[in-house]
């Protein structure tokens, strides 16, 4: 039996999805644990090229259930509709399962979402992700299991309208109506009641049965509300321990913690990115956004922000993770460098640090920089570590000392199949 816990490293779109879908090919079971439909979690397998947003990645295994966990945030809408893409490119659903103690993004949330970022945000989604978390712990917002009777939801409904139209009318935004939210309420429950489940019985029955769990994060430690770049960072808590919390269960029966980082570092929306590159070096490694592994948002098509790696970053999603072992995605991505920077520390008011200071202080470090030598081969052909060229193993192994754990997996490109494992 093993409880897994896959997260980001960085800054988010750090290849969860991709491992996720490779991690699941052993797994029983993959639980999406936080967040909403800000993830866009690409995977690549022999069903086609997928963003999935709230679905959790383990859906292309047949024998493979997937929760949509209590921590999450869910819009029906999006939900229904990812639902569907699946079923049209012949993905079958039967194992997919929405814990009843998920939150319900509603239609106003994404709205007000958009009306607050119009007045000077910081660069969210605009999925209602934080709007729906705050009526979550203002306890307030309606839950999955809401769905089951509609009566009740009409009685929550109508002094809901009452606050959010008012709100809404603050940002001259237009207001929702009782009829129009009802309507929706029957299309949902026409297609989530089915899907509904007790998160404890699911999660324990799959615990006492020793099966294969991996618990899938959203976005990555830096955006953890938290403990990241406050106040740059999304409503949840991206982070492994928060699965245990998510899933009800106790946090020591987590067997193993993934982090996953890219090769380099991305990032969207506003916020400190130290090792932020040049526009003309970050043009190189985004692509012009016509592959599907370019560097542009899968959820919302924003150009992301690229930088060196930065080992300060992994070092600390480290320390508030306890990663037993890493996924590096995108090694590939530098084959053509002739030279590659890695952010070994930060300098601060003239002095090397070792802790990861606050936002503020963040946007005033100065990156101290190691310039390795490229390797300059195509290593998307290489199958095992030791085919890799000696320079992409100088990388690797700079990587493993400066952070005290082992990459035990390289993505060597976008696909299912481009994963080397190391021993
Ligand atoms: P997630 O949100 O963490 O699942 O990551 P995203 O899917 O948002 O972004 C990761 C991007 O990197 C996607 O475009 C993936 O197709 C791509 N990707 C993942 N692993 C690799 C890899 O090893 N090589 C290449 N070339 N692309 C990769
Ligand atoms: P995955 O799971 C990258 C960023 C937004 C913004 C901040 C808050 O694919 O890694 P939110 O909509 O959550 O209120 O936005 O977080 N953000 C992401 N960046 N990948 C994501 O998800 C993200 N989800 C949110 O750009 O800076
Ligand atoms: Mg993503």
């Amino acid at each position: 039996m093993a409880v897994k816990v896959v997260v980001g490293a960085q800054f988010g779109d750090e290849g969860k999805g991709k491992m996720v879908d490779w991690f699941s090919g052993c797994a029983d079971m993959v639980v999406r644990f936080q967040g909403g439909d800000n993830a866009g979690h690409t995977v690549i397998n022999e069903h086609g090229v997928f963003r999935l947003h709230l679905v959790p990645c383990g859906i292309f295994r047949p024998g493979c259930k997937c929760l949509i966990g209590t921590g999450t945030v869910v819009n029906p809408d999006v939900l229904i509709e990812e639902m569907e893409a699946l079923q049209n490119a012949g993905i079958g659903l039967e194992n997919l399962m929405l814990s009843e103690k998920a939150q319900l993004i509603m239609p106003w949330h994404p709205a007000l979402d958009e009306a607050m970022e119009s007045t000077g945000g910081i660069g969210t989604t605009k999925r209602g992700i934080g709007q729906a978390y705050a009526d979550k712990y203002l306890r307030r917002n309606f839950r999955a299991e809401d769905l089951r009777d509609p009566d009740v939801f009409r009685e929550k409904l109508n002094p809901c309208l009452e606050y959010v139209n008012a709100q809404l009318a603050y940002y001259g935004s237009a207001p929702f109506s009782e009829k129009e939210n009802m309507e929706k309420i029957l299309a949902w429950r026409e297609k989530l009641l089915p899907l509904l489940r007790d998160p404890f019985e699911v999660i324990h029955t799959a615990l006492s049965d020793n099966l294969n769990i991996i618990f899938e994060g959203q976005l990555g430690a830096m955006k953890d509300i938290d403990l990241g770049i406050y106040p740059y960072v999304t409503s949840s808590h991206p982070v492994a321990a928060y699965a245990a919390v998510s899933g009800g269960f106790p946090a020591k029966r987590i067997d193993s913690v993934i982090g996953v980082f890219k090769a380099f570092s991305s990032a969207v929306g506003a916020g400190p990115f130290p090792t932020e590159m040049d526009e003309a070096d970050a043009a190189l490694l985004r692509g012009t956004g016509a592959n599907p592994d370019d560097e542009y948002g899968a959820r919302t098509g924003r150009s992301r922000r690229i930088g060196w790696l930065d080992l300060p970053v992994l070092r600390y999603a480290n320390a508030i993770n306890g990663f037993d072992e890493l996924a590096m995605t995108k090694l590939d991505k530098l084959d053509t460098l002739h030279e590659i920077r890695v952010c070994t520390h930060y300098r601060l008011d003239g002095r090397i640090i070792t802790n990861m200071p606050n936002t503020r202080d963040l946007y005033r470090v100065e990156p101290v920089y190691e310039t390795l030598p490229g390797w300059m081969t195509d290593t998307t052909r290489c199958s095992s570590f030791d085919e890799l060229p000696e320079n992409a193993k100088l990388y690797i192994r700079l990587i493993e000392e400066n952070v005290g754990v082992p990459i035990r997996y390289i993505g060597n490109g976008p696909n299912r199949e481009n994963v080397i494992e190391k021993m």
